[in-house]
C-alpha cells in the first residue's frame, strides 16, 4: 500500500468535517478524501440495515479513490456498521466511538458521563458497553437530540432556536449530575458554544474528533502507512457528496481552516 496514499473521511453530512478538522490539524502532511452523504442525511433515524448498506456503498467509492485506510467520522455509522466493514475490509477501518468512551473515562471524576447523540447511537447503546468495558462502575446516561442534526444542516449554529431546543434536551441530563458530556455525534461540536453555556463549565465536554485523530495517527505509524511529507503545490483534500454540492462547499470553507474550492457531486447509489 501507498504511503502517499490518502485517508478516507465519511458521515452522512457536514458533521465529518469536525473529525477532517481534527486530523487536517494533527496529520498536516496526510491527504483526505471526504465524503458527505446529503443526499440520504439523517441516518441517526434509519434502521442498522440500511447503516450498514450506506457504509458499504460509500466505501466502495472510497476504495476507488485508491485510499490507504478510512475513517467512520460518523457516529451513527460508526455504531452499527464499524464491526460489519471491518470484517470485510483489507485496509484499516476506525471509528469514532471509542476514542470518544476513553477519553470521557479517563476525564470523569464522580463516574457519571452523559452522552448526547442520534436516536441511532443512544439506542445502541454502544458507548454504555464500551465504557463499561473500560470501567465498570462507570454511570451512562444517554439523552437523543434528533433536532440537532438538521438545525447544524441548516447552518443554525448560534439561534434562539437552537437554544430553546437544547435547552429542553439537556434538562435531564443537568438532574443527573453528569461531570462530563460526550458529544456522540460528529455534527455537535458544531454547537459546542451553546452546549458550554447550558451544561455550565463544571462539566466536560468530549469531542471524539481529537482522540479519533491521535488513534488515526498511531495506526498509520504503526502500519508504515504515514505520510513521510506533502508538497506545497498539491491538492490535498477533496471533497464528494452525493447532493447539493454549493451548499456543502460554502459550509466547509466556514468550519475548516482554508478555502474548499470545489465539491463534487457523486451518484452514491451507483456503488
Ligand atoms: N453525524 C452523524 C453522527 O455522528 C449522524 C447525523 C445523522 O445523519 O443523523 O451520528
Amino acid at each position: 500500500m501507498d504511503r502517499n496514499a490518502p485517508v478516507g473521511v465519511f458521515d452522512s453530512g457536514v458533521g465529518g468535517l469536525t473529525v477532517a478538522r481534527e486530523i487536517m490539524r494533527q496529520l498536516p502532511e496526510e491527504r483526505i478524501i471526504y465524503f458527505g452523504d446529503t443526499a440520504r442525511l439523517p441516518y441517526g433515524s434509519k434502521s442498522r440495515d440500511t447503516v450498514i448498506r450506506y457504509s458499504r456503498q460509500i466505501i466502495r467509492f472510497l476504495r476507488t479513490m485508491d485510499v490507504k485506510a478510512i475513517v467512520i467520522a460518523c457516529n451513527t455509522a460508526s455504531s452499527y456498521a464499524l464491526e460489519t466493514v471491518q470484517a470485510e475490509t483489507d485496509i484499516p477501518v476506525i471509528g469514532v466511538i471509542n476514542a470518544g468512551a476513553r477519553t470521557a473515562v479517563k476525564s470523569t471524576h464522580n463516574g457519571k458521563i452523559g452522552v448526547i447523540g442520534t436516536e441511532g447511537t443512544i439506542g445502541s447503546g454502544i458507548y454504555t458497553e464500551v465504557m463499561r468495558k473500560m470501567r465498570p462502575d462507570i454511570k451512562v446516561y444517554g439523552k437523543s437530540c434528533p433536532l440537532f442534526v438538521p438545525l447544524v444542516e441548516e447552518g443554525l449554529l448560534h439561534d434562539s432556536v437552537t437554544d430553546e431546543i437544547a435547552s429542553r434536551y439537556l434538562s435531564e441530563l443537568k438532574g443527573k449530575y453528569i461531570d462530563t458530556l460526550v458529544l456522540g455525534c460528529t455534527h455537535y461540536p458544531l454547537l459546542r458554544s451553546t452546549l458550554r453555556r447550558l451544561m455550565g463549565e463544571e462539566v466536560t465536554l468530549v469531542n471524539p474528533a481529537y482522540e479519533t485523530a491521535l488513534e488515526l495517527r498511531s495506526l498509520l505509524r504503526q502500519q508504515k502507512l504515514d505520510r513521510p511529507e506533502s508538497s506545497l503545490e498539491e491538492e490535498k483534500y477533496q471533497f464528494f457528496v452525493s447532493d447539493l454540492a454549493e451548499k456543502f462547499t460554502s459550509f466547509a470553507t466556514a468550519i475548516l481552516p482554508g478555502q474548499v474550492k470545489e465539491t463534487r457531486k457523486i451518484h452514491i447509489e451507483e456503488y
